[in-house]
């Protein structure tokens, strides 16, 4: 059995495959069964078994993907919601007040934007938009005493920006503010944000955790005792969590997070690599290529530099929308993070609602999320497309 340096923890490949998953005791089942029951019989008033009450406070299902969940993020708790957006909410609600302040990143999912400047900022929470590469530029964000969250994501949606989370961590907590990280984009097979001293992980499971386009689901990992029972009352109180169903699926993609990660960075450098060719791409966006401002930092923190890569048409917003619409092997679609691979223009689609917003993106901007086809199947179309859009 692989094993990490230590020789105390089993690998994330093992760790994906059995946390939270051991066989059923009583029926040797190797797949983790769906619970699909609301409540459970009392052996007497109170009498619980195993802790099991009614499945919006757990589930047996549930309880196996947050195992999971913690244990790919090398963090003590996981909790599994019924979309990235409810998580999102349970945290700002479990752990900030009307009148506290977070710090967000200048470019992120438009839903998340949405969320922070037309749900939580009319409830009374203020927020200070500052780019998550420039750790001076955060640091100046922060209202000292006030802001109690420092939110990053890192890759960024849509730019692929890279945060160092290292000294972020230092930044927020310096300030006595938490780091949360939105993992998304990277996945706890290419980046564990714990593990260099973020407090909370975000994920978005309906990506590449499910891994298949096939489930709406969010998370969040802790490593804290007390910030996992605040946030475990709020997933309780407010009620956002993942069905027995949705969890078992989600469940089942993190068994092959680790091959699917790999093949999806892989083939997303050879499409970077190709984009670079191309004299209509005026800037192509990953991670991975040297010339990328966050390279470096990205090379310290993450295992590979994974599947999602943007570019920008030199002709403009027209030509972006012509591209998207003239792919074949790329699916036009939102979202990201399934095997299959899909285009997208986040100006009109997934971003739209931060048109006019400091975080409004470019027009001429395309979202690629690389899925684990045939490569030069992907670059074939990409070139066609880019041939009729200039044609
Ligand atoms: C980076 C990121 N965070 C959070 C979300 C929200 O997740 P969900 O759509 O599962 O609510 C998304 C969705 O696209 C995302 O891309």
């Amino acid at each position: 059995m692989h094993r990490d340096d230590d020789r105390q923890r089993p690998g994330f490949e093992t760790l994906a495959i059995r946390a939270g998953q051991e066989p059923d005791p009583r029926t040797g089942s190797v797949v983790p069964a769906i619970y699909a029951t609301s409540t459970y019989k009392q052996d007497g008033v109170g009498g619980l078994r195993e802790g099991y009450e009614y499945s919006r406070s757990a589930n047996p299902t549930r309880t196996a993907l947050q195992q999971c969940l913690a244990a790919l993020e090398a963090g003590s708790h996981g909790l599994a919601f019924a979309s990235g957006l409810a998580a999102e909410d349970a945290l700002l609600r479990a752990l900030c007040r009307p009148g506290d302040h977070v710090v967000i990143p200048d470019d992120a999912y438009g839903g998340t934007f949405r969320q922070f400047s037309r749900v939580h900022e009319p409830w009374g929470l203020h927020y200070t938009i500052a780019p998550v590469a420039d750790v001076d530029a955060v640091r100046g964000a922060i209202d000292p005493g006030r802001t109690k969250i420092v939110w990053v994501e890192t890759p960024t949606n849509p730019l692929l920006g890279i945060a160092d989370i290292e000294a972020l961590a230092e930044v927020a907590h310096g300030a006595g503010a938490l780091l949360v990280v939105d993992n998304t984009f990277a996945s706890p097979y290419l980046q564990q944000p714990l593990t260099r001293g973020a407090d909370i992980v975000v994920h978005s499971t309906t990506k590449y955790c499910g891994g298949h386009s096939d489930v709406i689901g969010g998370a969040l990992v802790v490593d804290d005792d007390d910030l996992a029972e605040q946030l475990t009352f709020m997933q309780n109180a407010a009620g956002a969590v993942a069905g027995p169903f949705d969890s078992w699926l989600v469940l089942r993609g993190l068994r092959t997070l680790p091959v699917r990660m790999d093949r999806h960075s892989g083939n997303a450098e050879r499409v970077a690599d190709f984009l670079t060719t191309r004299a209509d791409v005026s800037t192509v966006l990953w991670p991975g290529l040297p010339g990328h401002p966050g390279h470096e930092v990205a090379a310290k923190q993450m295992r590979h530099f994974g599947g999602m890569v943007s570019f920008r048409l030199a002709a403009g917003t027209q030509a972006a929308v012509d591209v998207v619409e003239a792919c074949e092997v790329f699916t036009l679609a939102e979202s990201l993070g399934g095997v299959e691979s899909l285009i997208e223009h986040p100006g009109l689609m997934t971003h739209a609602s931060v048109s006019g917003s400091p975080l409004e993106v470019p027009g001429d901007l395309v979202r690629l999320s690389v899925g684990i086809e045939s490569v030069d199947d992907l670059i074939a179309d990409l070139a066609q497309a880019l041939d009729r859009a200039a044609g």
